[in-house]
């Protein structure tokens, strides 16, 4: 890519990952990833915002010094201390030595650890300004956990251009075109955005949620998050789609994830599908949890009303990929969905007792039906008047 105007100070210098397969190594990137950074020149300083992964260090440098040419940076403002944004750090400060690094006291300590990086810090708070020089101010806004405990945003009132670290952000490489307004179909990185904060940021939607309000007085006219496009035209649209996961909201549907080894839970998901569009049910979502990676899952999930999962008991357990499921739900803390539990043995049934262990933290903001057959062998009669109760309970 090369370096992008966005504003009259602010320029694109991020760079696009199209080599990893998983992000954190477990969600899968089918268009890739940016780690974006942007560069903010003000009359008498220079600042980077939020910089590179290690691995893209090499080309990252190479794009800052074609935008700063004999220019030296002054500031590198360290929004979230996560490699993915912080890797490239130690060779920007063996390229420019006098660089001063911005953060607050929790991004520090995480630069310390990573890095062992002690000296050229300058320290910000909530209300802190760094001046570019004339009306040129960089302005901070803590907002923890999106999604670390030193997460903050910067704010540049001049152009009226808001950091927002990986709040607002998306997996999806940039391909050329940097802000939505270039893009005729930037609507496609929108499910790229729901499998992002569902895998990333789930957990900590109450603080996405005490973030936008802190915004609510800041005229924001571009929102450069550190992954994704950047949003200008479309900005309300990504809000919006943030502020409708972050408090659980989602739309009439059931997504059924099954695991199965021989068949008799592929069957009780058929059978459930067939019995949920016999209650009008529209958005209907099966999956094999052994084919569609968790990513995805938990995508459709951040979508639709309801969830059922079906596990054969498996050595007197729960199969294990539905039990990563299970447990996933679990450390995101979902809340407002109805979760059905099916389940299929052969000698001796235990995987929806299981689950209902497994799945109990939730039973305080999700209704956990209690409509939970289990199927013995491969008699799906047996169970079929209980999937069709579901089937209602579910509508
Ligand atoms: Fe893109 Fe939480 O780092």
């Amino acid at each position: 890519m090369r370096a992008h105007a966005i504003t009259s100070h602010v320029t694109y210098c991020g760079v696009n990952d199209r080599e990893k397969s998983k992000f954190d190594g477990i969600y899968e990137l089918p268009m890739g990833v940016s780690y974006n950074s942007y560069v903010v020149s003000g009359p008498d300083a220079t600042a980077i915002i939020d910089g590179s992964d290690a691995a893209h260090a090499n080309a990252y440098i190479k794009r800052l010094e074609e935008i700063l040419g004999d220019r030296k940076p002054d500031y590198i403002i360290v929004n979230h201390a996560e490699p993915d944004h912080t890797g490239a750090l130690p060779m920007i400060r063996l390229k420019w030595p006098d660089i001063k690094v911005v953060g607050n006291a929790k991004t520090f300590d995480l630069l310390k650890g990573f890095y062992g990086i002690t000296d050229g810090l300058v320290e910000v708070k909530e209300g802190s300004t760094i001046s570019l020089g004339g009306d040129s101010v960089l302005s901070f806004i803590m907002t923890p956990m999106i999604h670390w405990p030193e997460t903050m945003m910067t704010y540049f009132a001049q152009d009226r251009v808001l950091f927002s670290g990986d709040a607002f952000g998306c997996f999806g490489a940039l391909d050329g075109a940097v802000v939505d307004d270039e893009m005729d179909e930037v609507e496609r990185y929108y499910p790229e955005a729901e499998r992002y904060y569902a895998c990333i940021v789930a957990k900590y939607g109450l603080f996405v949620l005490k973030a936008y309000a802190k915004l609510q007085n800041i005229d924001i006219d571009y929102i450069c998050s550190t992954h994704g496009p950047t949003w200008h035209s479309k900005k309300a649209d990504i809000v919006e789609l943030y502020l409708r996961m972050a408090g659980w909201n989602s739309r009439k549907g059931v997504v059924i994830v099954y695991g199965s080894m021989y068949g008799a839970t592929s069957k009780m998901a058929e059978e459930l599908a067939a019995a949920l569009v016999d209650e009008g049910v529209r958005n209907i979502r099966v999956h094999d949890v052994t084919l569609t990676p968790l990513s995805f899952i938990l995508a459709d999930l951040m979508r639709f009303e309801s969830l059922v999962l079906i596990s054969p008991t498996y050595n007197t357990d729960i199969y294990p990929p539905i039990e990563t499921l299970a447990h996933a739900l679990v450390e995101r803390g979902v809340q407002r969905r109805k979760i059905g539990l099916l389940g299929s043995y052969s000698w001796g049934g235990q995987s929806v007792k299981k689950l209902q262990a497994v799945l109990a933290p939730l039973a305080k903001d999700c209704t956990i039906l209690e409509s939970s057959p289990e199927m013995k062998q491969a008699l799906i009669e047996g169970p079929r008047p209980a999937i069709a109760l579901l089937a209602k309970d579910l509508k």
